[in-house]
């Protein structure tokens, strides 16, 4: 997507569709107020016919508007006034590039980056304008045979300033927004591919591709046989059973010479049956999704490069199927971890710990500056918090906050969550150092304890991103989440925020 901004009246600027909004009690956001005025009063009467909607997430396009420029004028609600602030924005910006996507209107004008947004910038208004027209122009469609539904012609957007020098903050903002939209994009196409093309192998060509031709980049992939040869004991034991190779992909990008970088591990499980513990059939193709951490972190990787960030972050993604089958590992085995301790696996199925151990483990060697894993760990975390947030655990209140912190302000919220040693006093076992599970309460916290046993000493934060990473139902659909909440972080450590 190409953006620009401007300074131009929205009713002067010939485009093929411009984006005004209406709020409650009949106030007329900046751009209605000009249409209105170059219309001699379209606005008002629509509003009075009730076409226009002031509710926050209506949209309605206006054709033919006398005295203005734009082919067409998407008029979209900004609720009350008083309540408009960067969620609202979003939703409204999603409401018109919904209605925009159904025309054919190769290039827009966004007028409603000069409302009054609270506690909003014209960087972020212009960054949440990109991300949003790119969220709703996503299609999955690759997997369709016969004729495709047409991709959106849109090309060009437009973001009005007040004035020039709001002009480098915006664009800015349209520059980051634009990367974040392409790690979202690319975290969403490789949650949405089935896990019989989406194997852990096509996850490191995809790493790899993306290495290619990127000086700072670069993309190292790892065999069973070397992760056997580190002592991967718990990892392995989860591919045990599958005739899919498991791979460990690490990513590094160089942005900032020789700074302690940050370390992104992400859960990379292509599909989850259960193994042995199999899991019961309805909605498991939805285990397909079960690799939504590791795209994520790819994702994010994905989005850092575009953006050019003076950072150094490496992105370390265990890949693996889990599967029954004759070598499968059995409930009641006991294996070892490449930190030494030794692991009663209870249940099969609670795999993602298993392998993101010896991912953490594995990120030491890098003397990370923060370590952030990122999984859809367990089923217990869509139950504490739903398909809203994303669960923050951390050994460090710092860093919790100001992961949580970040995800407020890039709209791509999370919710802090405990650990402690009452919760870890669950994973007691009679025969090896840890079980791989607790009991039936509390079961996000005692997966992100689990996980706590193999952090010592990092600065680590875990999110649980099972509720958030992928929607159920009609909309079934992987969500790109938590690209842009990462994302914030890495753009506020290495300062590249106005
Ligand atoms: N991938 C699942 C977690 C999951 C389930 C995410 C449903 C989203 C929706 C994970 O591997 C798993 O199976 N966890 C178990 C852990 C349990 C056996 C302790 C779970 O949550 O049931
Ligand atoms: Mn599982
Ligand atoms: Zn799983």
């Amino acid at each position: 997507m190409e953006y620009f901004t401007t300074t131009s009246k929205v009713s002067r600027r010939a485009t093929d569709c411009a984006i005004v909004g209406v709020y409650e009690r009949g106030k007329l956001g900046v751009g209605a107020a000009d249409v209105d005025a170059a219309s001699k009063g379209e606005i008002k009467r629509r509003m009075k016919s009730g076409d226009i909607s002031s509710s926050v997430g209506r949209c309605c396009i206006l054709t033919n508007v006398p005295g203005v420029k734009a082919d067409r004028v998407a008029v979209v609600g900004l609720g009350k006034s008083s309540k408009l602030d960067a969620t609202a924005f979003k939703k409204a910006v999603t409401a018109a590039a919904m209605a925009i996507s159904q025309t054919k209107a190769k290039q827009v004008f966004n007028a409603l980056t000069l409302e009054p947004v609270a506690d909003a910038s014209p960087y972020y208004l212009a960054r949440h304008s990109a991300e949003a027209f790119s969220d709703v122009l996503y299609r999955f469609d690759q997997m369709k045979s016969g004729r495709k539904k047409a991709a959106s012609p849109l090309r060009k957007i437009g973001l009005a300033i007040a004035k020039r020098g709001d002009a480098n903050k915006s664009m800015r903002g349209a520059e980051h927004g634009d990367g974040i939209a392409a790690g979202v994009a690319l975290a969403k196409e490789l949650g949405n591919l089935p896990a019989n093309v989406c194997t852990p192998g096509y996850l490191a060509r995809t790493a790899k591709r993306l290495a290619t031709g990127n000086g700072k980049l670069t993309t190292k992939v790892l065999s069973e046989a070397e992760m056997k040869r580190l002592g991967m004991g718990s990892l392995l034991s989860v591919t045990a059973g599958t005739a899919e190779p498991a791979k460990l992909i690490v990513m590094q990008y160089k942005g900032a010479g020789s700074k302690a970088p940050v370390v992104l591990v992400g859960k990379g499980v292509t599909f989850d049956t259960g193994g042995i513990s199999l899991k019961p059939g309805p909605a498991m193709d939805e285990m397909k999704f079960d690799m939504c951490g590791a795209a994520s972190v790819i994702g994010t990787m994905a989005a850092v490069a575009k953006m050019k960030l003076p950072i150094n972050l490496n992105v370390i993604v265990p890949a693996v199927e889990n599967m029954p089958g004759s070598k499968a590992t059995k409930p009641g085995d006991i294996v070892k971890s490449m930190s030494g301790q030794t692991i009663e696996v209870l249940n099969t199925d609670a795999e993602g710990r298993l392998i993101l151990c010896d991912a953490l483990t594995y990120s030491r060697r890098f003397k990370p500056a923060a370590v952030i894993d990122v999984a859809t760990l367990t089923g217990a975390c869509v139950v504490a918090l739903g398909a809203h947030r994303t669960a923050i655990m951390s050994n460090s209140d710092d860093l919790r906050e100001e992961i949580f912190a970040a995800g407020d302000a890039a709209e791509d919220r999370g919710w802090p969550m405990p650990l402690g040693d009452e919760y870890a006093a669950q994973l007691k076992s009679n025969f090896a150092d840890m079980a791989n599970i607790g009991g039936p309460g509390g079961g996000a916290v005692t997966a992100g304890c689990f996980l706590g046993k193999f952090t010592d000493g990092l600065n680590w934060a875990h999110l649980d991103i099972a509720g958030t990473a992928w929607k159920s139902g009609a909309k079934k659909g992987a969500s790109g989440r938590p690209v842009p909440m990462l994302s914030q972080v890495l753009l506020a450590r290495c300062g590249a925020l106005p």
